[in-house]
């Protein structure tokens, strides 16, 4: 518990909780959480699942076989990946369930699990609640945020049970390719480490870009387990779903330790589940516009008050550089506390974060043009005095 530090966004909540109870109106640009509600279609089954006395029972752990058919069916259309659904894939309570709980199933005391660094921090928070420890592998701007596995040192690689991967990348909009993949595969096999691939933000893309799934990868399922979700492109993070789908074995022993822990997914969240991704899938163009549109408004602003990042094809998210002579908290501090705009400071992803900050992309339109106009306020009046002095 001492080594625990309290969750990312716990801080940033309670920051922003603080100054509107002073009655301060806060701009937030940190969570990616959808602001769209989750299609129609997807509550009204919710709804009618409700009402079935059926769904009121404990669930299994292994989730209803009509959504893993469901699952392997979307992953079917979707990527082309064929996958048995009794076997190869498991519903989870949202991907941070899965996530967390792997590395009770992989890792034990002296065991390293290879994480990237900025990242989504329940890779190596799981790693180190298992007894383990986090090789942090960087990601910059010079290795176009992909962990650069000639890096990693033997010794390291010896120890190494899991490698963690993710794209399109949390914080840093960062996507990776096939041939990325590939070499994972790749070293993954001749290393003998499991691959964890998390692609929640797999169907926010822009530009006709459409990200690869980690299991199209040359033999990815003899090595490894994709994380997904229908929180990000269902608008469901409320629901609490998703899935990891891939190698039979691991997925076998994340159901062994998940139906010590936990009970399943509520059965009526299961069908909506099923709804979510066997019916249209307009909204995911629908949304994908929106976002897109935002991802440019924000660009272009970042870009007249002078901070670099750049235009993201993926994810939900900008990473955008902090202005010289700033670390990334008194820079996120200062916006807080001049303009009242919430970003994240990228040192909040880790040590390699540092020097960044993450802009969501999940902010309602008119508050979103609203925080712009503040950052640009906040630009000319640091801009005024500069000359000032
Ligand atoms: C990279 C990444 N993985 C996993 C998750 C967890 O998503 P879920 O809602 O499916 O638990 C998030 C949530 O923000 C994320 O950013």
């Amino acid at each position: 518990m001492r080594e625990l530090k309290p969750y990312l966004f716990i801080e940033i909540n309670r920051k922003i909780a603080e100054k509107r109870a002073r009655g301060e109106e806060v701009i937030s640009f940190a969570i990616g959480d959808p602001d769209f509600p989750t299609p129609r279609p997807v509550i009204e089954r919710l709804c009618h699942a409700a009402q079935d006395p059926a769904n009121h029972k404990y669930p299994e752990t292994a989730g209803l076989p009509e959504l893993r058919q469901a699952i392997a069916d979307w992953y079917k259309k979707r990527f082309s990946v064929c996958l048995d659904a009794d076997k190869e894939v498991l519903p989870l309570i949202g991907s941070k369930d899965g996530i967390g709980h792997i590395s009770l199933c992989f890792i034990d005391a002296g065991d390293i699990a290879l994480v990237p660094n900025p990242a989504y921090p329940v890779y190596s928070i799981s790693t180190m609640l298992a007894g383990g420890q986090a090789h942090h592998m960087p990601l910059t701007a010079e290795n176009r945020f992909l962990p650069d596995l000639d890096a990693i040192p033997m010794e390291v690689i010896e120890k190494a049970r899991l490698i963690w991967l993710n794209y399109p990348n949390n914080p840093t909009a960062a996507t990776a390719d096939l041939d990325y993949f590939n070499k994972v595969v790749a070293f993954a096999k001749k290393h003998s480490i499991a691959v964890c691939h998390d692609g929640p933000y797999s169907e926010i893309a822009f530009e006709g870009y459409s990200p690869p799934s980690f299991l199209q990868a040359d033999g990815a399922r003899d090595t490894g387990v994709e994380f997904h979700s229908l929180s990000k492109s269902y608008n469901m993070t409320g629901w609490r779903i998703g899935m990891a789908v891939g190698n039979a074995e691991m997925i076998n022993a994340l159901v062994k330790i998940k139906s010590n822990m936990d009970s399943g997914i509520p059965q009526a969240i299961q069908y909506a589940a099923i709804e979510a991704l066997s019916g249209s899938q307009d909204c995911i163009a629908e949304q994908n516009a929106v976002y897109q549109r935002r991802r440019d408004l924000i660009i272009d602003m970042l870009s007249d008050i002078g901070l670099e990042a750049e235009t993201p094809k993926a994810s939900l998210y900008i990473w955008a550089k902090v202005p010289e002579g700033y670390s990334s908290l008194e820079f996120a501090d200062d916006l807080l506390e001049q303009v009242n705009v919430v970003v994240i400071p990228g040192i909040g992803y880790g040590k390699y974060g540092e020097g960044y900050v993450r802009l969501s992309l999940t902010i309602p339109d008119a508050i979103l043009v609203k925080g712009l106009s503040r950052l640009s306020g906040w630009h000319n009046s640091k801009h005024r005095l500069k000359t000032k002095k």
